[in-house]
């Protein structure tokens, strides 16, 4: 048995399907050991479901924290390489057929801000409208599987970039690692939001409850941060991401505080990147994007479609939130936390 890294989940979630239930029955496995059945029917799978993406989430996972339980050296396992592989380009393939023509940059990051009349209402708005201490743990159990490994995807795109895009790159993610203070890395900030919230601070501790819509909101950024091919898309996202947070954090800070939640350990998580992100945003849009583009004309429909795609997976991951609660379920998999 391999041990577990520090501070993460110490079980593999279960199968949720074909694809992900051959997938975790291999990991258990030594590498080398599995044949034909990491072959599983991948095309068959809806790229949006909750196999697939329990699947593509377990595979990049491994670059990241590492599997509870699983040798490190599946890692770079051709046969799960190739597994991973199929389920990419089915997502890159969906992702494509629902974002149609991503349009011009300045217009995709125009609607990130100003939405249309369409677009579901967003997670923060959601818990403005109607508080509720239930729901607010419910959003940060389905956040934990990115805010916990915030911001590494996007280190990504460092070694892939150049002259201002990476100077300004590395700028905004010295803030998310906490500017030189290990108590200030956002994903430690999420964490003590977590633990004010009754909640576990464990990585990955609650993959089993997150389910497809949440996965894909990770998926995606782990797509394009996994390729350099697909940097335009790492960077167009990443600037999304950071026009998009500003108002939503200082709505759920807002939220909390009409809860009773004064605890400066569960604030400072949103009140840090109302702040933060206002800057943040300015660097990602003329430098990280203006520089990039200045470089290579030729990625600009890549870094629209990078726009496009965080604000469809976000949309996704909203209607998600709002069917359940509006139907007063329980939005977790498995039901509610409490
Ligand atoms: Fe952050
Ligand atoms: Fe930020």
């Amino acid at each position: 048995m391999v041990a577990a890294s520090p501070g993460t989940a110490t079980a593999l979630p279960s199968p949720r399907g074909p694809v992900s239930g051959a997938l975790i029955t291999a990991l258990r496995r030594a590498p080398g050991t599995v044949g034909p059945a990491l072959s599983p029917p991948v095309e068959d799978a809806d790229p949006w479901g909750e196999d697939a993406q329990l699947a593509l989430y377990l595979a990049y996972e491994l670059h990241y924290r590492g599997l509870p339980g699983v040798d490190d050296a599946w890692e770079w396992d051709p046969r799960l390489l190739s597994l991973r592989a199929r389920l990419e380009s089915a997502f890159l393939a969906a992702l494509r057929d629902a974002v149609g023509d991503p349009g011009a940059v300045d217009q995709a990051l125009a609607d990130v801000l100003h939405p249309g009349p369409d677009s579901p209402r967003g997670p923060s708005a959601l818990l403005a409208d109607e508080p509720d201490l239930g729901r607010f743990r419910e959003y940060a159990v389905h956040r934990s599987v990115f805010q916990l490994k915030e911001a590494d995807p996007q280190a990504l795109l460092i070694p892939r970039l150049t002259g201002r895009a990476k100077a300004a790159v590395v700028t905004v993610e010295f803030d998310e690692f906490g500017a030189g203070r290990a108590e200030r890395v956002h994903a430690a900030l999420f964490a003590d939001l977590m633990r004010g919230l009754g909640l576990d601070d464990a990585y990955n501790a609650y993959l089993d409850r997150v389910p497809a819509p949440m996965l894909a909101v990770v998926n995606l950024m782990s797509l394009f941060g996994w390729h350099r091919r697909l940097r335009g898309m790492a960077a167009g996202h990443f600037a999304a991401l950071e026009t998009a947070s500003p108002p939503g954090a200082a709505r759920l800070a807002d939220t909390l505080e009409r809860l009773g939640v004064d605890d400066p350990a569960c604030t400072l998580f949103f009140t840090e990147h109302v702040e933060a992100d206002a800057v943040h945003e300015q660097l990602m849009r003329r430098e990280v994007l203006g520089g990039l583009l200045a470089e290579e004309p030729d990625l600009a429909d890549d870094v629209a479609f990078g726009i496009r795609a965080a604000t469809l997976v976000e949309d996704g991951f909203a209607e998600h939130l709002g069917d359940a609660w509006g139907s007063g379920r329980s939005s977790l998999r498995g039901g509610s936390v409490l």
